[in-house]
């Protein structure tokens, strides 16, 4: 048996997330492990938008990703000593099954990356954004939530692809982020006023390709400026995950039918058989400087509940990642 800790939901999301939503809770675990399973202890831990839109009940465990270094092993693909990204929940050792590991992290990888733009992140905005908006060099990639995890990823895709990007997030300062990342345009989303007159100015060609990570009413006024057989990736709809309300905006049907627009949501896990291809490309990019990596972290297994409100409060810039020590 080994001594582990884990976070439990202690009541209901009621909104934003409080630190008194979580609970730590302590165990043992039986490491007798059966074919395919392995102990992990936790490297570094990620704190994702999904949690918050996922209805876990309470006293449930919290789930999410981590990196875990394998400290005991029945699976030949994960021997003992090697790095493995796994969805483990935030705990400080545990079992996983091999459906868990979701992929071994190359040695000498800084293991937090893993859980950014080589991780679930990464694969989301690189087979979500390629699959279903289809980019030709030349066309223009609107991107919401731009500054995040998933949103500075897509556009640095699309800027590889050739294309005009334009971008929106919540300050000053994540505008500049994203323009030294190779944004063409980005604005300020709270402090515009107007959004369909500056969408107009920035995009005086119009939208081909849409990267929706936020949903509402920006996210309407952005398909309004579509050009005809545009792509709409709706990849998340964050505007949502704390309100109270559903949030209003302004119908779409119409400008889809008469723009001929094709919009499709997507999970990534439907992706997982292209994740070493997409994982090899990514790779690349990253060594040849084309996909430069940004990520916001803090430390302290107990420190996660305060990285995962700080996150969806749009306190971090790229990835929100909280390492062990
Ligand atoms: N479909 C999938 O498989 C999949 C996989 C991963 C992620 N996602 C989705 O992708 C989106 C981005 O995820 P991420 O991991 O990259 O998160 P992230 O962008 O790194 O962090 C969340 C950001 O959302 C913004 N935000 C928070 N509340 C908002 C609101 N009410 N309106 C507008 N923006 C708000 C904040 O940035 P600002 O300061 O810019 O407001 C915050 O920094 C989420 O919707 C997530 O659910 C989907």
């Amino acid at each position: 048996m080994v001594r582990s800790k884990y976070f439990t939901k202690a009541q209901e999301f009621d909104g934003m997330p409080k630190l008194t939503d979580f609970k730590i809770i302590d165990e043992e675990i039986d490491d007798n492990l059966k074919e395919g399973e392995v102990v992990g202890e936790a490297l570094c831990a990620s704190v994702d938008p999904f949690i918050r839109a996922y209805p876990v009940p309470p006293g449930a465990p919290i789930i999410g990703f981590q990196v875990l270094k394998v400290t005991k092993s029945m699976n030949k693909k994960y021997p003992v000593g090697c790095k493995v990204m796994g969805f483990s929940g935030w705990r400080t050792i545990c079992k996983l099954s091999d459906a868990d590991v979701w992929y071994k992290v190359n040695e000498g990888q800084n293991p937090t990356v893993s859980l950014g733009a080589l991780g679930m992140p990464g694969m989301t905005a690189y087979c979500g954004f390629l699959d279903i908006c289809k980019p030709q060099a030349g066309e223009t990639v609107m991107v919401n939530g731009c500054a995040g995890a998933v949103g500075n990823l897509v556009g640095q895709i699309a800027k590889i692809k050739g294309c005009k990007v334009i971008g929106c997030c919540g300050s000053d300062e994540k505008v500049k982020f994203a323009k030294s990342l190779g944004f063409d345009q980005v604005f300020n989303y709270k402090t515009c006023k107007f959004y369909p007159k500056t969408l107009k100015e920035l995009a005086p060609d119009g939208i081909d390709c849409f990267f929706d990570n936020v949903g509402g009413q920006l996210s309407s006024d952005i398909m309004g400026c579509m050009n005809k057989g545009g792509r709409i990736a709706v990849c998340g709809a964050i505007t949502s995950y704390n309100s109270k309300q559903p949030p209003m905006a302004t119908m779409v049907q119409g400008l889809m039918v008469f723009k001929l627009l094709t919009m499709r949501g997507f999970l990534v896990q439907q992706y997982k058989d292209k994740f070493p291809e997409a994982l090899v490309e990514m790779q690349q990019w990253i060594k040849e400087g084309k996909i430069k990596i940004h990520e916001t972290p803090s430390s302290g297994f107990e420190n996660i509940p305060r990285s995962f409100i700080d996150m969806l409060s749009g306190g971090n810039i790229g990835k929100a990642v909280v390492v062990m020590s």
